[in-house]
Formats: structure tokens, C-alpha cells, sequence
């Protein structure tokens, strides 16, 4: 078994989302771990180059040159890794309402036509049955109650994500109101780390 953690924790120690993968990351047992950090390993978005081969490789199933495969060489990397991990774990902050532009990007990565997912008469599916996948999102306000509920588009938008790949069993916490002073942030932030406890456990038992 294979657990692959992804995160895009820029605050590093100071991260509250970086703290919910830690402590999920200390409940792990029986599984191969493998990292990897968007701030380091920043994924390639598509630019005319890259979005060309892809069209002409996954779309039209053409033979592409040496060079157009050469673009395709790190979204081919992270969908190889994707694909190998039984379990996927991210954690990353909301901005702007919406997950960060790597983490964006890495989606827009693995997300290939005949990888990840595919098509048949028209209909869509996803490839990725029988995986388990965790998304850990802090925010600085909160958006599990009006006015805000129909803000929050990191979380929301992350489980669609997955849910498109075709993953079986797909979780999310929305550690909310992480500025909203000392006292919220730490009652927050405990009960967040109480649940991802609970769902590691529950994956990978006592
Ligand atoms: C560039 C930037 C944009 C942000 N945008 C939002 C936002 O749209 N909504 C929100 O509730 N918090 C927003 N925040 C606050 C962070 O989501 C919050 O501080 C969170 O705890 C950061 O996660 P971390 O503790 O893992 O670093 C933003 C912070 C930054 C730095």
C-alpha cells in the first residue's frame, strides 16, 4: 500500500494545514509514504507547447515528437506518482476562496485524458476506483454558515477533483476561522486535528 502526501504549506511550521498533515502523516501504519511539496516541485501548466502535445497524444491519439513529449515530461511524472499511491492526502490553505495556483496546477497535471479519467460515447469516467483520498484546507474565515457558505470554492472544488477521477472514497476538512483570534484558532484547529485522527484510524486502524 501506498499513501502519497501532497502539500502547499508556504508558512511551513507556522502552517495550521501543515499540522493536520502531520498529525494524520503520525497514524500511518503499513504504508509506503511518498511527499510531494508544491512549493518545491512546482507543477508545469499548460502553455501552447504542452497543451498542443497533449491534445495530439490523449485526444486525437497521434505520435508526437521527442520534443513535444519532452513537455509532457513532468505532468506524465506526477500522474505516474498519482496513479501509484492507493491513498492521496493534501493540505494546502484557501486563497482567495480557492485552492493555490500549484495546487491548481497539479490537478490540471494529473488530470489527463486516458490516465486519470476517460470518455466512452460521450459519457465521462473517472480511472481511479477504489482509491481513498483526504483534503485538509485551512481557512482565515469561516464558510460553514451564511453569508459565506457559497464562497468556499478550495474544498468544494477539490472533492470535485477527485470525485472526477473517479476516487471511491473521498473526505474533507475545512479547518475554518484559523485568523478569527487565538481562542477560535485553537479550538478549530483541535477539533480538525481530532477528526483527521479519526479518519487515519479508520484507514489504517489502530
Ligand atoms: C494570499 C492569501 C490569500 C488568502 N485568501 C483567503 C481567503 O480567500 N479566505 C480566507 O478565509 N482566508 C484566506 N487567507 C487566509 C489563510 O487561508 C489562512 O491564514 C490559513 O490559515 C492559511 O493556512 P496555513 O495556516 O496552513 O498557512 C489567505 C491568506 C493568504 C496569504
Amino acid at each position: 500500500m501506498k499513501t502519497l502526501l501532497v502539500k502547499y504549506t508556504p508558512r511551513e511550521e507556522r502552517s495550521t494545514s501543515k499540522k493536520l498533515l502531520d498529525a494524520f502523516r503520525n497514524e500511518i501504519k503499513n504504508s509506503e509514504i511518498e511527499v510531494l511539496d508544491l512549493c518545491i516541485n512546482v507543477p508545469d501548466m499548460f502553455n501552447v507547447e504542452n497543451m498542443s502535445a497533449y491534445i495530439h497524444r490523449n485526444y486525437l491519439k497521434e505520435e508526437i515528437s521527442n520534443g513535444q513529449t519532452k513537455s509532457l515530461t513532468k505532468m506524465d511524472a506526477m500522474t505516474r506518482q498519482i496513479k501509484s499511491a492507493d491513498i492521496v492526502v493534501m493540505a494546502f490553505p484557501m486563497h482567495n476562496f480557492s485552492m493555490p495556483a500549484p495546487v491548481k496546477a497539479w490537478f490540471d497535471s494529473v488530470m489527463l485524458k486516458g490516465q486519470t479519467w476517460d470518455t466512452s460515447d460521450g459519457k465521462y469516467f473517472g480511472l481511479m476506483n477504489g482509491k481513498k483520498a483526504l483534503i485538509l484546507v485551512s481557512s482565515g474565515g469561516f464558510y460553514t454558515k451564511e453569508p459565506m457558505m457559497n464562497w468556499e470554492h478550495a474544498l468544494s472544488l477539490t472533492k470535485i477533483e477527485f470525485q472526477f477521477m473517479g476516487f471511491s472514497d473521498i473526505r474533507g476538512i475545512l479547518n475554518e476561522g484559523m485568523n478569527a483570534g487565538d481562542q477560535a484558532q485553537a479550538e478549530n484547529l483541535g477539533k480538525s486535528i481530532a477528526e483527521v485522527k479519526k479518519i487515519a484510524i479508520e484507514w489504517y486502524g489502530n
